[in-house]
């Protein structure tokens, strides 16, 4: 038998390269991220998030007219089943989002026929289906939840507009629209994170996208994984303060509690993603001429950087980006599932073209040659 300091399996997966994948890559040393070869960086800059899961799923940047055909049909999706709206109704008012949205996406199943094929055509229409209606369901459940009025979703504005005008009821002004738009594009891939890995898993034994899209959004739901955004807010509601930022960050360093959205498995410099939420979280707080988060958030990074060397993750300044846009707070994981769907659906979309069933082994660590004793005797 063997021991667990002999063991070769390797805790976590880490270092275990585990598929073949030209969706994106990340440089953890250089601060690179790339999807289908294209800088995180260029991308935030030029494209739209449709442009985006167009390259994700397809390759390549769509032109001009793959781009309108793959909008309009996002466009002719944003409404969902009316019984899905009503299963919501009937949900505790408590439900956690994610919670709500795992469900209803493993609902929306029951009316995609088409869906349960996993060839590339039916299963990219079940991805535009998903994607289109995630958001959905976010932002209708943020309204049934508060007793409101569900709003209709509006076919001449893009993913990013929709959400916020169904979150909200009112649309957003352009600067906002293209901050959460860009938001979106940051959040799409990210290689092969526990959630994308997830849906690989699923979509490895043929089981279908909505399948595998649920388990995923069951995955990023964990706080060690999608939940971290949510997190870095509430300690900064906690602190409180400017004032009393120094004395919290000794603290926890001192008890060796984490500074949440501080760190990253992958990167050991700057997040490509932090320095456009950085940027969006001052331009939030100059608009809203509230720079108490952004502030605050400044100073952890800078403590965090001198006494431990780390720096902010994706989640850090999307805290207070989301807070400032008047984002519940337990939407924020929601929003990442919104975006992330476009690599999660890439990657199933990469599994079902080139398919093994990921089956690997357990380093087995229990008893052998057990004897069965019989009920009465044990
Ligand atoms: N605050 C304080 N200390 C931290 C820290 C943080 N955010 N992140 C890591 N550390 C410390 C650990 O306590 C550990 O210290 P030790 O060596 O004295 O025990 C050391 O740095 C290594 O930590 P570890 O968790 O093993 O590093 P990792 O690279 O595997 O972890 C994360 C990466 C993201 C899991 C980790 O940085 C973390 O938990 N961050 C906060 C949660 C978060 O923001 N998650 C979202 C990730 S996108």
């Amino acid at each position: 038998m063997s021991t667990a300091t002999e063991s070769t399996a390797s805790a976590g997966l880490r270092g275990v390269v585990a598929a073949q994948s030209a969706i994106g890559d990340v440089d953890g040393v250089n601060g690179v991220l790339i999807y289908q070869g294209y800088d995180i960086h260029e991308l935030a800059e030029n494209a739209t998030f449709e442009e985006v899961v167009y390259l994700l799923w397809n390759g390549r940047l769509p032109n001009s007219a793959e781009l309108s055909e793959l909008s309009e049909q996002f466009r002719a999706h944003y409404a969902v089943p009316a019984d899905i709206i009503e299963l919501m109704k009937r949900f505790p008012k408590d439900a956690e989002p994610m919670d709500v949205l795992r469900t209803a996406v493993s609902a929306l199943d029951f009316y995609d026929k088409a869906g349960h094929s996993t060839d590339r055509d039916n299963a990219t229409k079940a991805a535009i289906k998903i994607t289109s209606q995630i958001g959905t369901l976010a932002a209708a459940w943020d309204r049934v939840r508060n007793d409101k009025e569900v709003v209709k979703p509006d076919t001449s504005l893009s993913i990013a507009e929709n959400f916020l005008y169904m979150l909200r009821g009112e649309k957003a002004d352009p600067e906002e629209a293209r901050m959460f738009d860009i938001a979106l594009i940051l959040h799409a891939d990210h290689e092969l994170n526990a959630s994308t890995f997830t849906t690989r898993v699923v979509a490895g034994t043929l089981a279908d996208m909505y399948g595998a899209v649920t388990a995923g959004i069951a995955a990023l739901a964990g706080p060690l994984h999608g939940g971290a955004n949510t997190a870095v807010m509430k300690m900064l509601l906690e602190i409180g303060s400017e004032d009393k930022i120094d004395q919290f960050v000794e603290s926890a360093l001192e008890e060796k509690r984490k500074i949440m959205g501080i760190g990253h498995a992958v990167y050991k410099t700057e997040d490509p993603r932090a320095t456009w939420l950085r940027k969006f979280s001052k331009t939030m707080a100059e608009r809203k001429g509230e720079t108490k988060w952004f502030d605050m958030s400044q100073r952890i990074e800078k403590l965090m950087l001198e006494k431990k060397g780390m720096y902010p993750n994706v989640d850090f300044y999307s805290a207070s980006t989301y807070y400032l846009m008047d984002i519940p707070l337990d939407l924020f994981t929601p929003i990442f599932a919104v975006s992330r769907i476009s690599g999660w659906t890439g990657h199933i979309l990469e599994q079902y073209d080139n398919n093994k069933l990921i089956r690997p082994r357990a380093e087995y660590i229990g008893k052998r040659d057990q004897k069965y004793v019989p009920l009465e005797e044990r």
